[in-house]
Protein backbone atom coordinates (compact mmCIF):
# COMPACT_ATOMS: atom_id res chain seq x y z
CA UNK A 1 0.00 0.00 0.00
CA UNK A 2 1.53 3.49 -0.80
CA UNK A 3 1.40 6.53 1.65
CA UNK A 4 1.66 10.09 1.24
CA UNK A 5 1.63 11.20 4.94
CA UNK A 6 3.18 8.75 6.65
CA UNK A 7 6.26 5.91 6.11
CA UNK A 8 5.76 2.48 6.24
CA UNK A 9 8.44 -0.45 6.72
CA UNK A 10 9.22 -3.52 9.24
CA UNK A 11 12.43 -3.84 11.03
CA UNK A 12 12.25 -7.90 11.56
CA UNK A 13 9.22 -8.37 13.70
CA UNK A 14 9.11 -4.67 14.20
CA UNK A 15 6.24 -2.58 12.51
CA UNK A 16 7.68 1.07 12.16
CA UNK A 17 5.62 3.77 11.72
CA UNK A 18 6.70 7.34 11.02
CA UNK A 19 4.39 9.92 10.78
CA UNK A 20 5.56 12.32 7.58
CA UNK A 21 4.24 15.91 7.31
CA UNK A 22 7.70 17.71 8.32
CA UNK A 23 6.55 21.27 6.68
CA UNK A 24 3.65 21.17 9.08
CA UNK A 25 5.43 19.45 12.08
CA UNK A 26 3.03 15.96 11.27
CA UNK A 27 0.09 18.05 12.14
CA UNK A 28 -2.71 15.27 12.09
CA UNK A 29 -5.00 15.71 9.00
CA UNK A 30 -7.60 13.56 8.32
CA UNK A 31 -5.66 12.01 5.58
CA UNK A 32 -2.89 11.09 7.97
CA UNK A 33 -5.01 9.75 10.67
CA UNK A 34 -6.64 7.57 7.80
CA UNK A 35 -3.19 6.37 6.35
CA UNK A 36 -1.95 5.45 10.23
CA UNK A 37 -5.10 3.63 10.58
CA UNK A 38 -4.85 1.50 7.59
CA UNK A 39 -1.04 0.84 8.32
CA UNK A 40 -1.87 -0.81 11.92
CA UNK A 41 -4.52 -2.58 10.11
CA UNK A 42 -2.01 -4.13 7.90
CA UNK A 43 0.33 -4.79 10.71
CA UNK A 44 -2.08 -6.23 12.93
CA UNK A 45 -3.44 -8.64 9.93
CA UNK A 46 0.18 -9.70 9.54
CA UNK A 47 1.55 -12.73 11.73
CA UNK A 48 5.37 -12.11 11.23
CA UNK A 49 4.64 -8.15 13.04
CA UNK A 50 5.04 -8.52 17.11
CA UNK A 51 5.57 -5.12 18.09
CA UNK A 52 4.51 -1.97 16.49
CA UNK A 53 6.40 1.44 16.55
CA UNK A 54 4.92 4.86 15.89
CA UNK A 55 6.98 7.92 15.81
CA UNK A 56 7.49 11.23 14.08
CA UNK A 57 10.60 13.33 13.24
CA UNK A 58 13.32 14.80 15.26
CA UNK A 59 11.43 18.39 15.76
CA UNK A 60 8.05 16.72 16.31
CA UNK A 61 6.14 13.34 17.19
CA UNK A 62 2.75 15.96 15.82
CA UNK A 63 1.87 19.45 16.92
CA UNK A 64 -1.52 18.50 17.00
CA UNK A 65 -4.53 17.67 15.03
CA UNK A 66 -4.50 19.86 11.91
CA UNK A 67 -5.26 23.47 12.59
CA UNK A 68 -5.70 25.11 9.37
CA UNK A 69 -8.20 21.98 8.23
CA UNK A 70 -10.44 22.25 11.45
CA UNK A 71 -10.81 26.02 11.42
CA UNK A 72 -13.44 26.39 9.64
CA UNK A 73 -15.68 22.99 10.70
CA UNK A 74 -19.29 24.00 11.95
CA UNK A 75 -20.97 21.61 14.60
CA UNK A 76 -22.67 19.65 12.47
CA UNK A 77 -19.75 19.14 10.50
CA UNK A 78 -17.53 17.15 13.20
CA UNK A 79 -20.94 15.86 14.91
CA UNK A 80 -21.96 14.19 11.48
CA UNK A 81 -18.42 12.95 10.41
CA UNK A 82 -17.71 12.13 14.58
CA UNK A 83 -14.53 13.91 13.60
CA UNK A 84 -11.67 12.40 13.30
CA UNK A 85 -11.04 11.35 17.00
CA UNK A 86 -13.38 8.14 16.74
CA UNK A 87 -10.85 7.36 13.88
CA UNK A 88 -7.72 8.67 16.22
CA UNK A 89 -8.69 5.33 18.64
CA UNK A 90 -7.61 2.53 15.91
CA UNK A 91 -3.79 2.78 17.51
CA UNK A 92 -5.35 2.46 20.92
CA UNK A 93 -7.57 -0.50 19.44
CA UNK A 94 -4.61 -2.26 18.33
CA UNK A 95 -4.57 -5.75 19.98
CA UNK A 96 -0.34 -5.90 19.30
CA UNK A 97 1.51 -3.87 21.41
CA UNK A 98 2.12 -0.56 20.33
CA UNK A 99 5.39 2.24 21.83
CA UNK A 100 5.01 6.12 20.53
CA UNK A 101 8.58 7.27 20.20
CA UNK A 102 8.35 10.68 20.59
CA UNK A 103 11.10 13.32 19.91
CA UNK A 104 10.23 17.31 19.70
CA UNK A 105 6.69 18.53 19.90
CA UNK A 106 4.26 16.20 20.81
CA UNK A 107 1.14 18.53 21.38
CA UNK A 108 -2.78 18.50 21.43
CA UNK A 109 -3.74 15.49 19.52
CA UNK A 110 0.09 14.17 19.28
CA UNK A 111 0.43 14.09 22.72
CA UNK A 112 -3.20 12.23 22.53
CA UNK A 113 -2.14 9.82 19.97
CA UNK A 114 1.06 8.99 22.08
CA UNK A 115 -0.78 8.14 25.01
CA UNK A 116 -3.10 6.02 22.89
CA UNK A 117 -0.02 3.90 22.75
CA UNK A 118 1.15 1.37 25.28
CA UNK A 119 3.72 3.23 26.74
CA UNK A 120 5.85 6.01 25.56
CA UNK A 121 9.74 6.57 25.22
CA UNK A 122 10.75 9.92 25.00
CA UNK A 123 13.82 11.75 23.64
CA UNK A 124 15.42 13.83 25.73
CA UNK A 125 13.93 16.78 23.06
CA UNK A 126 10.69 16.10 23.71
CA UNK A 127 7.91 18.44 24.93
CA UNK A 128 4.57 17.11 25.79
CA UNK A 129 1.47 19.58 26.07
CA UNK A 130 -2.33 19.98 25.68
CA UNK A 131 -2.23 24.07 24.10
CA UNK A 132 -5.91 23.32 22.84
CA UNK A 133 -7.56 26.22 25.12
CA UNK A 134 -5.14 28.75 23.66
CA UNK A 135 -7.06 28.13 20.10
CA UNK A 136 -10.34 28.06 22.04
CA UNK A 137 -10.87 24.42 22.23
CA UNK A 138 -10.28 21.48 24.76
CA UNK A 139 -8.75 18.31 24.24
CA UNK A 140 -11.04 16.50 22.02
CA UNK A 141 -9.11 12.44 21.49
CA UNK A 142 -8.77 11.75 24.84
CA UNK A 143 -6.45 14.35 26.25
CA UNK A 144 -8.41 15.55 29.40
CA UNK A 145 -9.19 11.27 30.39
CA UNK A 146 -5.95 9.60 29.44
CA UNK A 147 -3.52 12.46 30.67
CA UNK A 148 -5.18 12.96 34.43
CA UNK A 149 -4.90 9.09 34.57
CA UNK A 150 -1.05 9.40 33.96
CA UNK A 151 -0.32 12.09 35.74
CA UNK A 152 -3.02 12.70 38.19
CA UNK A 153 -5.78 15.60 38.65
CA UNK A 154 -3.41 18.71 39.61
CA UNK A 155 -0.37 18.56 36.45
CA UNK A 156 -3.26 17.70 34.36
CA UNK A 157 -5.34 20.26 35.18
CA UNK A 158 -2.38 22.69 34.88
CA UNK A 159 -1.32 21.48 31.34
CA UNK A 160 -5.03 21.71 30.23
CA UNK A 161 -6.11 24.91 31.70
CA UNK A 162 -3.06 26.67 30.68
CA UNK A 163 -1.29 24.87 28.27
CA UNK A 164 1.83 25.01 29.26
CA UNK A 165 4.33 22.73 27.93
CA UNK A 166 6.33 19.68 29.51
CA UNK A 167 9.85 19.10 28.75
CA UNK A 168 10.91 15.45 29.12
CA UNK A 169 12.53 15.49 32.19
CA UNK A 170 8.92 16.28 34.11
CA UNK A 171 7.54 14.03 31.84
CA UNK A 172 9.33 11.46 33.26
CA UNK A 173 9.34 12.12 36.77
CA UNK A 174 5.26 12.45 36.54
CA UNK A 175 4.89 9.07 34.42
CA UNK A 176 3.62 10.34 31.26
CA UNK A 177 6.72 8.66 29.48
CA UNK A 178 8.21 5.13 30.42
CA UNK A 179 12.10 6.48 30.39
CA UNK A 180 14.13 9.24 28.09
CA UNK A 181 16.68 8.26 25.72
CA UNK A 182 19.24 10.13 23.97
CA UNK A 183 17.41 11.71 20.54
CA UNK A 184 20.00 10.23 18.24
CA UNK A 185 18.97 6.78 20.15
CA UNK A 186 15.25 7.62 19.79
CA UNK A 187 14.11 4.96 17.12
CA UNK A 188 16.82 2.28 17.82
CA UNK A 189 16.26 2.10 20.82
CA UNK A 190 12.08 1.65 20.42
CA UNK A 191 12.90 -0.64 17.97
CA UNK A 192 15.22 -2.65 20.26
CA UNK A 193 12.49 -2.70 22.90
CA UNK A 194 9.78 -3.30 20.04
CA UNK A 195 11.91 -6.67 19.32
CA UNK A 196 12.10 -7.64 22.58
CA UNK A 197 8.46 -7.70 22.89
CA UNK A 198 8.02 -9.72 19.32
CA UNK A 199 10.38 -12.53 20.27
CA UNK A 200 8.15 -13.31 23.34
CA UNK A 201 4.81 -15.28 23.00
CA UNK A 202 2.36 -13.32 21.04
CA UNK A 203 -0.72 -14.23 23.03
CA UNK A 204 0.67 -14.17 26.39
CA UNK A 205 2.16 -10.45 25.08
CA UNK A 206 -1.43 -9.77 24.35
CA UNK A 207 -3.04 -10.71 27.72
CA UNK A 208 -0.37 -8.96 29.86
CA UNK A 209 -1.24 -6.01 28.14
CA UNK A 210 -4.85 -6.37 28.07
CA UNK A 211 -4.85 -7.32 31.66
CA UNK A 212 -2.49 -3.65 32.34
CA UNK A 213 -5.29 -1.41 30.03
CA UNK A 214 -8.22 -3.13 32.14
CA UNK A 215 -6.89 -1.63 35.27
CA UNK A 216 -8.01 2.12 33.37
CA UNK A 217 -11.06 1.19 33.03
CA UNK A 218 -12.01 -0.78 35.98
CA UNK A 219 -12.22 -1.14 40.31
CA UNK A 220 -8.96 -2.17 41.69
CA UNK A 221 -11.49 -5.33 43.01
CA UNK A 222 -12.53 -5.78 39.22
CA UNK A 223 -9.14 -5.64 37.69
CA UNK A 224 -7.57 -7.99 39.86
CA UNK A 225 -10.55 -10.71 38.88
CA UNK A 226 -9.63 -9.94 35.14
CA UNK A 227 -6.16 -10.21 35.89
CA UNK A 228 -6.85 -13.88 37.40
CA UNK A 229 -8.92 -15.07 34.89
CA UNK A 230 -6.12 -14.04 32.21
CA UNK A 231 -3.23 -15.60 34.34
CA UNK A 232 -5.55 -19.16 34.64
CA UNK A 233 -6.00 -18.91 30.82
CA UNK A 234 -2.16 -18.64 30.10
CA UNK A 235 -1.88 -22.08 31.45
CA UNK A 236 -4.29 -23.14 28.44
CA UNK A 237 -1.19 -22.36 26.30
CA UNK A 238 1.61 -24.31 25.03
CA UNK A 239 3.74 -21.76 25.29
CA UNK A 240 3.21 -21.55 28.98
CA UNK A 241 4.31 -25.02 29.24
CA UNK A 242 7.43 -24.46 26.80
CA UNK A 243 8.43 -21.26 28.73
CA UNK A 244 8.45 -23.07 32.22
CA UNK A 245 10.27 -26.27 30.75
CA UNK A 246 12.85 -24.33 29.13
CA UNK A 247 13.39 -22.51 32.67
CA UNK A 248 13.81 -25.88 34.17
CA UNK A 249 16.10 -27.44 31.59
CA UNK A 250 18.33 -23.80 31.52
CA UNK A 251 17.47 -23.20 27.97
CA UNK A 252 15.81 -20.91 25.57
CA UNK A 253 12.34 -21.19 25.23
CA UNK A 254 10.97 -21.81 21.62
CA UNK A 255 7.51 -20.04 21.17
CA UNK A 256 4.92 -21.74 19.39
CA UNK A 257 2.49 -18.42 19.56
CA UNK A 258 -0.12 -20.58 20.58
C1 LIG B 1 -1.52 22.84 11.28
C2 LIG B 1 0.60 23.35 12.01
C3 LIG B 1 0.31 22.87 13.31
C4 LIG B 1 -1.00 22.33 13.55
C5 LIG B 1 2.33 23.60 13.30
N1 LIG B 1 1.86 23.79 12.06
N2 LIG B 1 1.40 23.05 14.09
N3 LIG B 1 -0.31 23.33 11.03
N4 LIG B 1 -1.88 22.34 12.51
N5 LIG B 1 -1.35 21.81 14.72
C6 LIG B 1 2.57 24.37 10.92
C7 LIG B 1 2.72 25.88 11.06
O1 LIG B 1 1.53 26.53 10.65
C8 LIG B 1 3.87 26.14 10.15
O2 LIG B 1 3.41 26.12 8.80
C9 LIG B 1 4.76 24.93 10.33
O3 LIG B 1 3.90 23.90 10.88
C10 LIG B 1 5.89 25.18 11.33
O4 LIG B 1 5.33 25.68 12.52
P1 LIG B 1 5.84 27.02 13.22
O5 LIG B 1 4.74 27.52 14.09
O6 LIG B 1 6.39 27.97 12.22
O7 LIG B 1 7.06 26.46 14.10
P2 LIG B 1 7.59 26.99 15.50
O8 LIG B 1 7.66 28.48 15.52
O9 LIG B 1 8.83 26.20 15.78
O10 LIG B 1 6.46 26.57 16.56
C11 LIG B 1 6.22 25.21 16.80
C12 LIG B 1 4.90 25.07 17.60
C13 LIG B 1 3.77 25.80 16.88
C14 LIG B 1 5.09 25.62 19.03
C15 LIG B 1 4.62 23.55 17.70
O11 LIG B 1 3.74 25.37 15.52
C16 LIG B 1 2.41 25.56 17.45
O12 LIG B 1 2.06 26.13 18.50
N6 LIG B 1 1.60 24.73 16.80
C17 LIG B 1 0.24 24.46 17.18
C18 LIG B 1 0.18 23.61 18.42
C19 LIG B 1 -1.26 23.37 18.85
O13 LIG B 1 -1.99 24.30 19.21
N7 LIG B 1 -1.68 22.12 18.83
C20 LIG B 1 -3.01 21.71 19.22
C21 LIG B 1 -3.90 21.70 18.01
S1 LIG B 1 -5.57 21.39 18.46
P3 LIG B 1 3.78 27.30 7.76
O14 LIG B 1 2.99 26.93 6.54
O15 LIG B 1 3.35 28.57 8.42
O16 LIG B 1 5.25 27.19 7.61
C22 LIG B 1 -5.64 19.74 18.68
C23 LIG B 1 -7.00 19.21 19.04
C24 LIG B 1 -7.01 17.75 19.07
O17 LIG B 1 -4.70 19.05 18.53
C25 LIG B 1 -8.39 17.27 19.31
C26 LIG B 1 -8.69 16.05 18.50
C27 LIG B 1 -9.00 16.31 17.07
Amino acid sequence: MSYETILVETRGPVGLITLNRPKALNALCDQLVTELGRALDDFEADSAIGAIVVTGSERAFAAGADIKEMAGFSYMDVYNSNFITAKWERLAKCRKPTIAAVAGFALGGGCELAMMADFILAADTAKFGQPEVTIGTIPGAGGTQRLTRFVGKSKAMEMVLTGRMIDAAEAERCGLVSRIVPAAELVEEAVKVATKIASLSQPVIAMAKEAVNVAYESTLAEGIRFERRLFHSTFATEDQKEGMAAFAEKRQPGWKNR
